[in-house]
């Protein structure tokens, strides 16, 4: 559905959009890129329609997750959350993208309009003091109600008891309020599910939330109780309304952008921007947003791209090699918006090499190329219309409006695809029409006109392309402009050339500047350079924080200007860095990759072994047989282990050593056969937290499959399993390393 628009003071219309604003505690990676790069698109589309913008972006500097991992870096919070900021803000920068203002906030604006904002609350009789003891999960910073001990229900770490004297904001007096609001405004949260998973838990009942904490002091004083912080979710929901002046003498951009149009969000933050963020203005007697919208995740190694997961890609990386544009059109074309998609480097080289190089590179620089050698680059008139171009132009006319109403209802994926109809379109009409080519019984006359007529048809069709996936390819758009002659595509945009976008624009006598490179191929080794660069960067991050171990503590908490040099790529033997092979004599008891479910007989795991057995008075069997072969860190870090929890163990007929479980990562169920069927009644094992090897490849075992291998200590005489687990609850999915 399109978004509604007011027009401003001066009768234009105007828009107003953000990101969600980022923690400090990580540095950048492609997830965050993923929501900033969806709206600098929207914000690039909104303006070329002679749209009055505003595009907030930031990040989010207070709380006790902040302060922790500034005392972990060895910093002040505000020189950690200032050199991570700067990295947020630089590779923004790197992108291009055009975001209008970022907000930190721990600018001093900032403070003083939440100070605003908490007294007028206050002011306004929803605001009082009581105490709460209770659960609160740091790492979500999130108030959870149950006993001591419930983990997180949206990371599932265990949360943390405290007991505090605090001030509340009534949100269950907003509950009804938030409902009908609901009702009445059906496109404020989209995707449906995002939408129903909200209602049913305001329906289960608002509880007042507590909404400052005593017991840190990196946050936001309360005004006139200043052992009081306000909570870090009110402070960092309020930078939508504190970045345009709320509550200070220049608020001229509140009153003319506020209500936002689109918050965009990764969907696990929607009950603090569609129950809290809505009640919370409400109260403070202001509009609330017209729409959020909740993208999914960006998945890498089956896992949502997270810094905890430490599966994280760097748009960086993807920068350097492919450039900012591919990965633009990776994101918006091969997600469809709103839900989860995984990110691999094959699927973008793959997409890089069949849409951008083959497809709309390709096609540009065939027109572009011709027009020089048949017409010294000047566009010809392209006389009447034969059925083909007809075809072709009724097809363009077509795409105008179906993608734009696609990619206004942030339906980029459809809207590209709709675009690339029209590019296959252009290259079909060009290819049967083979203006190259002169049958001997065509006169050189006809020749001529076929050309010219053919290739001003085709060039008009770029022309309408490219002024469509501007706000997606930025870089390349600006460049087939020039092409073809159309001077500068930000002059363009400035100018609202979008809304008078319509076939015929192309004038003949129009001279094309001369053909540029837009998308070279990109050569086999694209995946594997882009493979070694996070290699290197994350063997350089463990090298700077002093160990594998000490690198589990710091990794991507220490902001880069405290980290040593990164150290220059060794180059190793071959030999070296191939994997080592699984010592061939070690148990294991999970069987993909074996050929029995003997645990004697089957392979891998064991490595592990010696260490996971508590003091053996013997050294384990596999201990005198294992390879001395020595691992490098690199050889490791191919064997992903993570926490997953026992959700169904049973035994399988007829075979007495295997039981199938299903088990869960937390972001995913899966099924495993395992062959401690002698040693583990099933039913003890369910609700047991276990180890994993998770990027094994499956194995079929009795017609079942196996996807994934458990890991365990194994005793001797006979190597009798006993399962890896841990003192400390740890969440699902978490990855050994
Ligand atoms: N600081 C809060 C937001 C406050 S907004 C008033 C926060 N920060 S965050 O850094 O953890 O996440 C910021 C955004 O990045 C969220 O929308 C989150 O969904 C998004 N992403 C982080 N990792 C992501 C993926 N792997 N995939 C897609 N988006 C992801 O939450």
């Amino acid at each position: 559905m399109a978004q509604a628009q007011d027009k401003n003071s001066q009768g234009t219309e105007r828009f107003y959009l953000t990101t969600p604003i980022y923690y400090v505690n990580a540095r950048p990676h492609l997830g965050h890129a993923y929501s900033t790069i969806v709206c600098d698109a929207i914000a690039r589309r909104k303006r070329a329609l002679g749209i009055d913008t505003w595009f907030l972006t930031g990040t989010d500097e207070h709380g006790q997750k902040i302060e922790r991992s500034a005392k972990l870096a060895g910093r002040t919070p505000h020189e950690f959350a200032t050199a991570i900021s700067g990295e947020f803000r630089a590779l923004w920068d790197q992108l291009g993208l055009t975001y209008d203002d970022f907000i930190r906030t721990t600018e001093d604006r900032h403070k003083r309009s939440v100070q605003h904002l908490f007294a007028t609350l206050r002011d306004r009789g929803y605001i009082y003091k009581g105490s709460y003891t209770g659960q609160y999960c740091v790492f979500d910073e999130l108030y959870v109600d149950g006993p001591p001990g419930t983990p997180c229900p949206d990371c599932g770490r265990i949360t943390e008891t405290v007991s505090e004297e605090n001030y509340f904001f009534k949100l269950s007096a907003f509950e009804h309020r938030l409902l009908e609001f609901y009702e009445a405004n059906p496109a404020f949260m989209q995707p449906e599910s995002t939408r129903r998973e909200v209602i049913s838990f305001v329906r289960g009942g608002l509880k007042d939330l507590s909404v400052s904490r005593t017991s840190f002091s990196w946050g936001i004083p309360v005004p006139g109780d200043e052992k009081h912080v306000i909570y870090v979710w009110l402070d960092a929901l309020a930078n939508y309304i504190t970045a345009l002046g709320y509550g200070t003498e220049n608020d001229e951009k509140f009153k003319k952008y506020w209500p936002a149009d689109i918050h965009l969000i990764g969907k696990e933050i929607s009950r603090f921007h569609c129950v809290y963020w809505p009640a919370f203005l409400m109260a403070a007697g202001i509009e609330p947003p017209r729409s959020v919208r909740a993208n999914g995740w960006l998945l890498f190694d089956q896992g949502k791209m997270s810094k905890s997961r430490g599966n994280i890609v760097r748009a960086e990386t993807v920068h350097a090699v492919l450039g900012s544009d591919a990965l633009r059109y990776f994101l918006l074309r091969e997600i469809p918006f709103g839900q989860d998609g995984n990110f691999s480097f094959d699927a973008l080289v793959q997409r890089y090499n069949g849409d951008l190089a083959n497809g709309y590179g390709n096609l540009v620089s065939r027109v572009v190329n011709m027009v020089h050698k048949y017409f010294g680059g000047v566009v010809q008139e392209p006389g009447g219309e034969s059925a083909a171009e007809t075809a072709l132009r009724q097809s363009a006319q077509r795409t105008l409006s179906e993608f734009a109403t696609q990619f206004d209802d942030l339906n980029f994926s459809d809207a590209l695809k709709t675009l690339w109809a029209l590019v296959a379109e252009t290259d079909g009409y060009l290819t049967a029409n083979a203006p190259w080519k002169k049958p001997a019984d065509r006169s050189d006359a006809d020749h001529v006109a076929l050309q010219a007529r053919v290739l001003a048809t085709a060039a008009e069709a770029i022309r309408i392309i490219t002024a469509l996936v501007y706000p997606v390819l930025p870089d390349a758009a600006a460049k087939v402009w020039r092409q073809l002659g159309q001077g500068e595509i930000a002059d363009a945009a400035k100018a609202s050339f979008l809304t008078q976008l319509a076939w015929g624009g192309l004038k003949p006598g129009t001279r094309f500047a001369d053909p540029a490179p837009l998308f070279p191929r990109a050569e086999k080794d694209a995946v594997e350079r882009m493979v070694a660069m996070e290699e290197e960067n994350s063997k350089s991050v463990i090298e700077a924080a002093g160990g594998p171990f000490a690198a589990q503590a710091q990794l991507a908490a220490a902001p880069a200007p405290i980290q040593e040099p990164k150290k220059k790529a060794e180059k190793k033997p071959m030999e070296e860095t191939k994997p080592t092979p699984a010592p061939e004599a070690a148990p294991a008891y999970s069987v993909p990759a074996a050929t029995s479910a003997t645990p004697a007989a089957a392979p891998a795991a064991a490595t592990t072994a010696p260490q996971a057995a508590p003091s053996s008075p013997a050294p384990a069997p596999e201990a005198q047989t294992a390879s001395p072969q020595v691992i490098t860190i690199d050889d490791f870090a191919k064997v992903e282990l993570r926490v997953a929890q026992v959700l169904v163990a049973e035994r399988i007929p007829k075979a007495d050593k295997l039981l199938r479980l299903e088990v869960d990562l937390g972001y995913e169920k899966r099924q495993i056969l395992a062959g401690i069927a002698q040693y583990y009644e099933p039913e003890k094992l369910i609700g047991r937290k276990i180890v994993i090897v998770a990027n094994l490849a499956p194995r079929k075992m009795r017609g079942l499959e196996s996807n994934g291998m458990l890991l365990a200590a194994s005793l001797p005489p006979d190597g009798a399993p006993v399962l890896a687990g841990f003192l400390e609850d740890v969440p699902l999915g978490a990855r050994l390393k």
